[in-house]
């Protein structure tokens, strides 16, 4: 067996789901749930998280559906909502509630109104999905005289609320704030960041996601700082440990060069596991518990680290990411953020769930 491996631990998202929901105050929390689970399996995020919030959240009705299937009988949330006829229509089944951002949503449910729970998303200054405000106020009049379609409340959502810099969030929340009081509805906008650094945007309803999973939303701030627990752990195996001389040179590209003579150990993972293959030499990894560090280009099966100094064989595990080396740490290595690490991860890996860390 390869043992190249993806832990997912239910009780570490319980965790964290319980850390959200002590910060939300009165505010109802729903769970984002959306991207299978941030990569971690639908079905087992929505399970693990499912007791300690109030709904859960997807972007898509056929991740409603799944849920559904699953079994879940929460309040579920389609942030994106309905992209035709069929998806409104499929929406009153499930019981799921819409957002609707555009103006073309609403024709389609004056052409043929459902019974359906919609939020209202207003544009605040993200500039990428929602209406401005004076649209959204129209939009909610047309909404109101429907029957059977209940206004459940006003959405918006942060573009900065991570940024160090951040100045915007004040006013993209007064925007939305000043909406829902004059339309008398209730108001959702809070992401991870804003629950976590802005106790005023928790307002009504918070939408937490990537805190869920045991990541930090800020570039300054570690999770375990914020009491956030690591919901995966991704390790793979040393299959082979070469001597390199001064000048040698490993990979694909020869990217990385030995300064000096010493080990290369060759793990089985790759990019084919989805371990990103832009991570460049020196991303953190763990090898028997002790960090090192990337040397050469990660290939589809495989990838090299530097071995100087650390006592390992073949058949030693390799952590890419969990306990030692947070994903966290990786991502900023590669340029990214965790959330991309998370969903990229493929089929391949063995899934394994350990119930016993939190
Ligand atoms: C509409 C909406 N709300 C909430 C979230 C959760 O954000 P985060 O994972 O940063 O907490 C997302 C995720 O991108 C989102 O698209």
């Amino acid at each position: 067996m390869r043992g190249t491996r993806l832990e997912l631990r239910p009780g570490a998202l319980a965790h964290n789901a319980r850390r959200a929901r002590a910060l939300a105050g009165g505010a109802r929390v729903f769970a984002m749930v959306k991207a299978n689970g941030y990569g971690h399996g639908l079905g087992l995020a929505a399970r693990a998280l499912a007791h300690q919030v109030d709904g859960l959240g997807v972007a898509l009705m056929e991740e409603a559906q799944a849920l559904r299937h699953l079994g879940l009988a929460h309040p579920l949330l389609v942030a994106e909502g309905f992209f035709d006829a069929d998806e409104l229509a499929l929406a009153a089944r499930l019981h799921a509630e819409v957002v609707v951002h555009s103006p073309w949503q609403v024709d389609l449910l004056v052409a043929q109104p459902r019974p359906v729970g919609v939020w209202l998303k207003v544009n605040t200054g993200m500039n990428r999905l929602g209406m401005a405000p004076d649209l959204a106020r129209a939009q909610a009049a047309r909404l109101r005289g429907l029957k059977g379609v209940r206004l459940l409340g006003v959405m918006s959502h942060f573009a900065c609320a991570d940024a160090a810099d951040d100045t915007r969030t004040a006013s993209q929340l007064a925007l939305a704030r000043a909406l829902a009081t004059e339309l008398r509805v209730p108001l959702s906008a809070a992401n991870s960041a804003a629950l976590i650094r802005y106790p005023d945007a928790r307002a009504d309803r918070v939408r937490p996601g990537i805190m869920l999973y045991g990541s930090s939303p800020f570039a300054w701030r570690a999770a375990a700082d914020l009491d956030l627990r690591p919901t995966q752990r991704f390790s793979a195996r040393l299959i082979a440990i070469n001597p390199v001389q001064a000048g040698d040179s490993v990979g694909y590209g020869a990217t990385w060069t030995a300064d000096g003579p010493g080990r290369v150990g060759v793990v089985a993972v790759g990019y084919g596991d989805g371990y990103p293959r832009h991570a460049p030499n020196g991303t953190p990894v763990a090898v028997n518990g002790h960090r090192t560090r990337l040397a050469g280009r990660v290939s589809m099966d495989m990838l090299t680290v530097d071995l100087n100094g650390i006592d390992a064989r073949v058949g030693d595990e390799v952590e890419l990411w969990g306990d030692v080396v947070g994903a966290d740490e990786v991502a900023a290595a590669c340029g990214t953020i965790s959330y991309e690490l998370f969903c990229q991860i493929t089929a391949r890996p063995v899934r394994v769930i350990n119930e016993s860390t939190v």
